[in-house]
């Protein structure tokens, strides 16, 4: 697959603090045909979710800020597997507008991505930095595994500061995308149109959903719409769990309040962790050193 944009826009420059110009070249780089199912949408907006979903109350440390992807002992951890894809479509908008920082550049880009692919407006502000080396990297084990229950997901959202109305609400995301047996072992779509914000999540936990049999980690399907659909583990655990359960039912009958809730959690999500100090660090393009060898691999195989 050729790079979404060429050497010559790459080269030319952005006015310092143009974030328009930048939500515009985001918004250019989203069709992606070769990909997936053709938009690098859903992965961007998994790429701002991991980047920010690191944080921790208590300490306040992980969170949006520094862009730790950038460096193995974050990129490298196998719940990041896969996101190097999303690392480097975005690299030819970071060679254009190399004054944004990474931790910027990624939280903005889920924010556009949920926009243009029908999503709420999100909100948005810059001032994030880069971390200059690893020594700030949060230890890994703190994003959701997908293979347990309702307690881990409260384990794991309670550390960020959500409750249970904000963990559903951003669950809503899974309407997006799919798993990829080569990056999380979970195989398939949750929804019949991955690349559209919907609240399709929610609609399909009313259907009946029954153990795979597969070799693969334990998952759940339905073929009720005439494709096979998911749910993990984790998603099943907010069906099943009563305090869980009632907002899906929520926002299974209610877009609106699905949207103006997922708009505000998405916005207090990408916040963790984030100081806004007067050095805007920005780390130069391509800068990563062990990061680096992750997006090598995979530009090769595309
Ligand atoms: C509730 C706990 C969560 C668990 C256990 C979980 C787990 C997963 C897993 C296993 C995948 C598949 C990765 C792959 O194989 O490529 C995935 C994909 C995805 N997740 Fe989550 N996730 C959770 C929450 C979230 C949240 C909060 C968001 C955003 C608000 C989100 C957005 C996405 C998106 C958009 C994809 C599709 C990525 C793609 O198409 O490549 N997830 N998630």
């Amino acid at each position: 697959m050729s790079p979404p944009t060429s050497q010559k826009d790459a080269a030319s420059s952005s006015h310092k603090g143009d974030y328009d110009a930048v939500r515009k070249d985001i918004a250019a780089i989203l069709d992606q045909p070769g990909y997936d199912d053709g938009s690098a949408g859903p992965i961007l907006v998994r790429l701002a979710w991991h980047a920010s979903g690191t944080y921790d109350k208590e300490t306040n440390t992980g969170g949006s800020n520094g862009a730790g992807m950038r460096y193995e002992c974050e990129g490298g951890d196998p719940a990041n597997a896969g996101l190097e894809h999303a690392r480097l479509f975005l690299e030819p908008i970071k060679a254009k507008h190399p004054w944004i920082t990474y931790a910027d550049l990624w939280t903005l880009a889920g924010v556009v991505a949920v926009k243009e692919m029908g999503g709420p407006d999100v909100k948005w502000k810059p001032g994030r930095t880069d971390f200059v080396d690893d020594s700030k990297c949060p230890p890994r084990g703190r994003l959701p595994d997908g293979a347990q229950a309702a307690d881990h997901l409260r384990h794991i959202f309670y550390r960020m500061g959500f409750n249970d109305q904000e963990i559903v609400a951003l669950a809503g995301a899974h309407s997006l995308g799919r798993c990829h047996s080569d990056r999380s072992g979970f195989e398939g779509a949750w929804s019949v149109s991955p690349t559209r914000f919907s609240t399709q999540f929610y609609k399909l936990t009313k259907f009946k959903f029954e153990k795979k049999v597969w070799e693969g980690p334990v998952q759940y399907k339905n073929e009720d719409l005439g494709e096979e659909l998911m749910m993990l583990p984790t998603d099943m655990a907010l069906v099943e769990d009563p305090a869980f359960n009632k907002w899906v039912t929520k926002y299974a009958e209610d877009r609106d309040a699905f949207y103006d809730d997922f708009a505000a959690v998405f916005a207090k999500l990408i916040e963790l962790g984030v100081e806004r100090t007067d050095d805007y660090e920005s780390a130069p393009p391509f800068s990563r050193e062990a990061g680096e060898k992750k997006e090598q691999e995979a530009k090769a195989k595309m």
